[in-house]
């Protein structure tokens, strides 16, 4: 393709993704209202609240837990503070359910259960796998880690918590161009038939660029870019994500959850440290909001589940997860190179996301 037509497509594209904003904000009541009423099932919104200390916190200990990567082992790779072990989330209009450990094994018992996404799905896995392994400390499991697919399974209880990677849900493939990411392919959800529960999430990937981009050109239908506004293939990837969905699962036989995007630290400005990141951070934000409001991002995930016609029970964790600046690996995170201030530390943040997932299977 020559460059004009290249940059012409590049406008077209900016120009509806405004369109497409401007759309979604004058049907953002109605829109939001669908949302809302959906996690509000039993009369409290969850995800408004704040952090307090606990402490019956934390939920386990990493130095008992077999399934944990060394990137997320703060304590073990020399994190010298505690108190963020101590955090839980308080809603404001209802109390959260304490986990237990037991009763969701029964209640999965013979089932399948699959995260699918990034290494935030990695992250909310181990966390569930060492929530679960504490509750019931001397049964027997099986732990395979493995880069495409990774399973612990209970056996006593006969559950299997399964992880699929798949950083941007659809397919990268192989061709004589190069690595394309086709944002209308989605052939690895093969993969995610006959399970009881699935679990998605996907959006730091999509950000990446230089020599973290694990693809050359960006393709929808026939139009192959070499790049283009990245909300907009966010949006088309999870299009073509929520249509699979629609096809693909029977709501009678699998309940859908998908993790609301997870926010990063790296830019002390949005929460008024402009010099900081979350290096050294050792308190949450105190209040309900975040300084600089929402990531774009999930105006993204609001639209795209508010059309998709099988029930998708959206963990809304990106507000309660801003909050927790003190809650990243950054130096300590085993032989992970530089400061991490994307994944979160184990234990830690995503034993909440999984608390909040136990209570809405107890709402249901
Ligand atoms: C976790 O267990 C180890 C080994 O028993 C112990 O030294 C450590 O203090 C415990 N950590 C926490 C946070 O309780
Ligand atoms: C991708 O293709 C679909 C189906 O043809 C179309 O509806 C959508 O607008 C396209 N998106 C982009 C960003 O090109």
């Amino acid at each position: 393709m020559g460059y004009q037509v290249r940059v012409v497509l590049a406008l077209l594209l900016q120009a509806s993704w405004l369109l497409f904003l401007q759309q979604a904000n004058a049907a953002g009541t109605n829109k939001k209202g669908a949302l809302k009423g959906r996690k509000q099932a039993n009369g409290c919104n969850l995800f408004q609240g704040k952090w307090v200390i606990d402490p019956s916190f934390p939920l386990y200990n990493s130095s008992g837990c077999p399934f944990i990567d060394a990137e997320f082992d703060c304590q073990k790779y020399g994190r010298p503070d505690s108190v963020y072990l101590k955090y839980s989330w308080r809603p404001n209009s209802c109390s959260l359910s304490r986990f237990d450990g037991v009763d969701l094994l029964k209640r999965w018992s013979g089932k399948k259960i699959m995260f699918v996404g990034d290494s935030l799905s990695l992250n909310m896995w181990e966390s569930l796998s060492c929530m679960l392994h504490a509750s019931v400390p001397n049964v027997k499991t099986t732990f395979t880690r493995r880069d495409s697919i990774s399973s612990v399974v209970f056996q006593d209880y006969g559950v299997t918590l399964l992880l699929y990677r798949t950083p941007y849900l659809v397919d990268i493939v192989r061709e004589d161009v190069g690595r394309v990411l086709k944002l209308d392919s989605i052939e690895a959800g093969k993969a995610w038939l006959g399970m009881d529960v699935l679990i998605f999430n996907s959006w730091h990937w999509w950000l990446h660029t230089g020599k973290s981009q694990p693809w050359d050109f960006i393709q929808n239908g026939t139009t192959r870019l070499k790049d283009m506004d990245r909300l907009t293939a966010f949006f088309t990837g999870l299009t073509t994500w929520a249509t699979w969905v629609d096809h693909n699962v029977d709501p009678t036989k699998t309940k859908m959850f998908f993790q609301g995007i997870s926010p990063t630290h790296y830019l002390g400005k949005e929460w008024n440290q402009p010099k900081k990141n979350c290096v050294g951070q050792s308190e949450p934000l105190t209040g309900s909001t975040y300084p600089a409001g929402a990531p774009p991002a999930t105006d993204v995930v609001n639209r795209v589940l508010s059309k998709i016609k099988v029930p998708v029970y959206l963990l809304d964790i990106t507000t309660l997860s801003q909050l927790r600046k003190d809650a990243h690996p950054a130096g300590y995170s085993g032989e992970h190179a530089g400061t991490d201030c994307s994944h979160w530390c184990l234990p830690g943040l995503p034993d909440t996301w999984n608390q909040l997932m136990y209570a809405a299977i107890l709402s249901m």
